[in-house]
Order: C-alpha cells, then structure tokens, then sequence
C-alpha cells in the first residue's frame, strides 16, 4: 500500500499524488495542482500549522511526551525548571547547566518598581488578574526594548529568563492588588514554587513556610501544564511571533488566548459550574441539561483527547495528597459523582468527552486557598515555558508569516450609497 494520496482535479483529469510524510500531506504539492482552492478548515481541525520536535501528543493513546520524555515521569521525577529547560533548549540540563539555569531565573524575579506601582496598581480594585497579566506581559516589552532584536540569541535567551521568572511575580503582584494586602518581594532563598506561594501567602513573617506538600503539588502542575503543542493559546504565540514582534508581545497574545473558558479559563468555570450544581442530588439534573443543549460540562471534551487526558489522571493524585495537607474540597465529592454520571451516559461516550486537565486542578487550587480568578493565571505561569520553546523554534525555522485564507461568503460588490439615500 502506498504512502501517498492522490488528488484530482474532476474539471480538467489532472492528478497529482503526494506523500503521506510524518502522518501529514505538505499543502505545497496541493497548491501545485489547485492553487486556488483553498481547505475549509475553521478551527485548524485537519491542518498541522507547523512542524515542531517539542511536545508529542497521541489523542487516541492518552501520551504526552515533552522531547520525548513521557509527562508521567517528568511529573514524579522532575522539577517545573528542570522541564522549561528541557523545553525550551531540547534536552534536560545536567547538574552544572540546571545550577546555572536556577540561578539565572532566581535572580530575574523583581519587576521593574515601575511595573508594579504605575501600571498594576493603576488597575481598578476588582480587575481580574488574567486582565492585569495580559497588560503587564505585554508592557514589559517597553521596559526592555531591546528584545526586539529577536535575531540575537543572547538577547532571546534574556528575555525568556525574564519572562519564566517574572510571571509568578506578576501574578501574586496582580493578586495581592486585588485583596489590598501589600507586595511581597521575590525571596531569592526559595525555589520557584515556594516562592510563588511566599510572595502569595506571605504577612509578615521573615521568612514564609510554604508546606513541602503543597509546593511540590504545585511545581508539578507546573509541569503538567508546561505545554500540550499547538493549542489556542501556542497558535496565538506562534502567529503573533510570526511577524516577528517581541517576546513580550507575542506573550501577551499567548495569554490572552488562554484566558477564555474554553481554554485555560476552563478550571475557573469549573469551580463556577461545581458551585452552581450545589450538591450531589442535583447532578443527574444538570447533566439532562447540558444534554439539552443548556451549556458544556466545564472540564470536560478536549480536542485531541478522546480516551482519556494523562494530566488529568496525574492530577487526580495530586488532589488526595493535597486533600491530606488541606482537608478535603467539599466540591470534590460534587465533582466525583459528575464524572460517574457522565462517564456512564452515552451522550459523553460517544462523543469521547473525558474529564481533562482542568477537572481536578481547579479543586487542587481551591483548597490550596487560591481565589478562583488566579486559576487561569496559575496555568499561564508554567504554559510560559512552552510558549516560548515553540517561539524559539519558529524563528529557528525561519517561519513564513502566519496568514490563512478565507472563504468569502459575503455580499458581492455593489456601490456606495450617500447617507440620505439610505
Ligand atoms: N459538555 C457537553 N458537550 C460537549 C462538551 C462538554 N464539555 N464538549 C464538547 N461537547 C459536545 C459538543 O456539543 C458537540 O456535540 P454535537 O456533536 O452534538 O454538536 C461534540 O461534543 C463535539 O464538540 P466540539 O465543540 O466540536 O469539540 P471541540 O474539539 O471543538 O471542543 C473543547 C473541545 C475543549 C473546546 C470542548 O470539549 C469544551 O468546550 N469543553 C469544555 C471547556 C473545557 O473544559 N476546556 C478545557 C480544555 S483542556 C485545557 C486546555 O487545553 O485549554
């Protein structure tokens, strides 16, 4: 059996045959033969968008590898900055590099003083965090001008220092606004995780306890959500990086996009949709309705899942050592008896919808004491790391500017009419 697929074009006989190379059909020998028919593909559903050696991902499978280490390994074995390495440079550092890669994101985890009084406490008191991230991200691009100069390999590496190490100081700085509690300043003492969670929790104690428990849970979450290739939130980076902005910019992009419920703001509408249903007797009811057509089970389908989501099934035993540390989330049950319902009706079997990575984290977040706005802001911390590995690699690949096609489907031409004609 042949490796290829053949296309003709039925208006003139003429055919061409393509190779079928790395499970895919290179849209260049397409455009050969019908250069001016375009794929209907809205949601990039069937069409690779690129090629990239960071993150594999098999659906049907339920395997997610980074580089080729398998996620279920990296999350017990390694550390969220041992895996940003590996991300972004492709292989895990050794002992010397990690010392080195450590040291360099401890110490670029102060924001500009400016960033902080200026910019984020000129946000209204309610804002939402997402909100404030998106804008901070982006408004560090002025704070460094120059990494515009995306062709110099040592400005690009300092720029993603920056951005790993700043992310989490962004977003307790982003929280801490929101609850009137004052700013804490990164401890250079502690490691990522713990950090984060001093600069979160922090009052006034010299030095903040984080629970080993809890930062390991969290530097694991980290890993978890480090990437998952091309998603909306990669595609944003990846087009917006495209045309070759700054890191910053194109960041923010990525940000932006994960903020939506169907994306990186699912875990919050989690803990809303958990809410809302209240108790266990009502969950046969809010599943008829969401049959019905009444909304979506939030954290639940995934577009390459349609087994199970690995990260979730990770997750899940994150929760009970959290639970321990914590006291059980009194949604968790809600939560348990949604999945069984579901996981036993046709209506979610057919469809392949599973629970996915934000199922559980939001409930891990909650009894942690993180206020449900933050949660999207937690998944943009660590998905840093993987944005800029595929950044990295599209300017490597010397990228064409991202520029789709569309179907024109509105009215033809016709001429203006004066205001008073109308
Ligand atoms: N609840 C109920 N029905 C659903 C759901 C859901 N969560 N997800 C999909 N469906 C149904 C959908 O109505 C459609 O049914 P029909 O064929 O009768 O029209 C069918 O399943 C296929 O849905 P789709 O919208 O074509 O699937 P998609 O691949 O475009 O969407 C998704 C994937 C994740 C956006 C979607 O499953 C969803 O909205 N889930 C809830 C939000 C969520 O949990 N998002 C987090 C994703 S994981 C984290 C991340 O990577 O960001």
């Amino acid at each position: 059996m042949s490796e290829s697929v053949t296309i003709t074009d039925n208006r003139n006989g003429e055919s061409i045959e393509i190779p079928i190379v790395d499970g895919g059909v290179d849209a260049g020998a397409w455009k050969k033969l019908l250069g001016n028919v375009w794929f209907a593909d809205v949601g990039f559903t069937q069409t690779a968008a690129t090629q990239s050696a960071i993150t594999e991902l098999d659906g049907e499978a339920g395997i997610l590898r980074y580089r080729g280490y398998p996620i279920e390994q990296l999350a017990e074995k390694s550390t969220y900055l041992e895996v940003a390495y590996l991300l972004i440079y492709g292989e895990l550092p050794n002992a010397e590099q990690y010392e080195a890669w450590k040291h360099e994101i401890t110490y670029h985890t102060f924001i500009h003083e400016n960033v902080r009084k200026r910019f984020m406490e000129g946000f209204h008191y309610d804002a939402h965090p997402m909100g404030m991230l998106v804008s901070a991200v982006a408004a560090l691009s002025t704070f460094y001008p120059e990494s515009k100069n995306i062709a110099d390999e040592e400005v690009r590496n300092k720029q993603i220092v920056r951005l790993i190490a700043k992310m989490p100081t962004l977003a307790a700085c982003a929280h801490r606004f929101s609850v009137g509690q004052p700013f804490v300043y990164p401890d250079n003492r502690l490691d990522f995780s713990s950090n984060f969670l001093s600069m979160m929790w922090k009052i006034a104690e010299p030095e903040y306890q984080a629970d080993p428990v809890l930062a390991k849970a969290l530097d694991v979450l980290f890993i978890l959500h480090a990437d998952h290739e091309q998603n909306c939130g990669t595609t944003a980076m990846r087009v917006a990086g495209s045309s070759h902005t700054d890191p910053y910019s194109a960041t923010a992009a990525a940000t932006a996009a994960l903020y939506g419920p169907r994306h990186g703001g699912a875990n919050e509408a989690v803990i809303k949709m958990l809410n809302e249903i209240g108790s266990i007797d009502n969950v046969g009811a809010y599943v008829t309705a969401v049959k019905g057509g009444e909304g979506r089970l939030q954290g639940f389908g995934h577009r390459v899942y349609k087994n199970f989501d690995p990260r979730a099934t990770i997750i899940k035993d994150i929760a009970h050592d959290v639970f321990e540390v914590t006291g059980k989330n009194p949604l968790l049950d809600i939560a348990l008896k949604l999945e069984e319902v579901a996981l036993a009706d046709d209506y979610f079997v057919s469809r392949k919808l599973y629970p996915n990575v934000d199922f559980y984290s939001g409930l891990i977040y909650q009894a942690m004491g993180f206020p449900i706005e933050i949660f999207t802001v937690l998944f943009a911390i660590p998905r840093t790391a993987g944005w800029l590995a595929h950044w990295q690699e599209l300017l490597q690949q010397d990228q064409k500017i991202a520029r789709p096609r569309q179907l024109y489907t509105g009215v033809p031409s016709r001429n203006y009419v004066r205001i008073g004609e109308r």
